[in-house]
């Protein structure tokens, strides 16, 4: 019997990773943020102190990287590095890391390796388009720019460090990078539904999501 994949893309801010993770829930699925691989190794780039041009100390340092993922947290090298992951300075570099081809097919092949074996809800830029191209059923979700800056704004825990000004501006800079790199860059799949999340409350968001996947066939809900 072959395990099902749902796929989620879109961009940042778009609410992609909040709705993957409670619809898993719901349908008992395994998730998979694709976002946090790409994360963790940016992150150990950083800590090692590669320059970003060097192409290949990063793939070297990537392909010995132990990534891992238990109980929605994500393990670098065994040590748990689920907050650090989301640390300014990993935002900045992080599509400068995921353009890399080889890193790409790394990230590739942990998911799919996860996948082979249970039902997945994986969010990201090119699981739809790449990663699960014969997924069961796949969304695009997105947002209007403004909105998804003021919800990243609002997740700050020290507003003082940052301007909804400036979170505006990464966001768009990182999705620009995203939408326009060579490998599987963020796209829209032909076959996904797509959902604009502007104005929408996340149980409306997840709610729909949830109709689809229903009529697609999955009946198996946990209440
Ligand atoms: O949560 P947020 O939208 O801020 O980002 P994320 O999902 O954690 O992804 C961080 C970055 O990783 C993105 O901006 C992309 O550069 C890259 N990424 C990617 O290229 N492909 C994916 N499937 C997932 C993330
Ligand atoms: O993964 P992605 O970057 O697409 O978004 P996220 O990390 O899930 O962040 C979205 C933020 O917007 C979270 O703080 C959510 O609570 C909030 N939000 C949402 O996800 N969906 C809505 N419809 C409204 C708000």
């Amino acid at each position: 019997m072959g395990f099902n994949a749902i796929a989620i893309d879109g961009p940042a801010g778009a609410g992609k990773s909040t709705v993957a993770k409670m619809l898993s829930e719901r349908i008992g699925y395994t998730y998979i943020d694709s976002g946090a691989l790409f994360r963790a190794i940016t992150l150990k780039v950083i800590k090692l102190g590669i320059d970003i041009n060097d192409i290949e100390r990063i793939i070297f340092h990537a392909r010995n990287s132990d990534i891992d993922f238990s109980n929605n947290k994500i393990y670098l090298d065994g040590a748990n590095v689920s907050e650090k992951i989301r640390d300014n300075i990993i935002n900045t570099t992080v599509s400068y890391i995921a353009m890399i081809p080889e890193i790409r097919d790394i990230v590739v092949e942990i998911q799919r390796k996860i996948a082979s074996n249970k039902n997945v809800v994986v969010d990201g830029r090119d699981i739809g388009t790449t990663v699960f191209p014969n997924a069961f059923i796949k969304f695009f979700l997105t947002a209007s720019v403004e909105e998804r800056a003021l919800r990243r704004y609002n997740e700050l825990t020290d507003k003082k460090k940052h301007t909804l000004e400036e979170i505006k501006k990464q966001i768009i800079e990182r999705d620009f990078i995203d939408a326009n790199r060579e490998a599987s860059p963020l796209r829209q799949a032909e076959d996904a539904i797509l959902i604009d999340t502007t104005g929408k409350s996340i149980d409306e968001v997840v709610s729909e999501m949830l109709y689809y996947v229903f009529m697609k066939g999955e009946k198996n809900f946990v209440i």
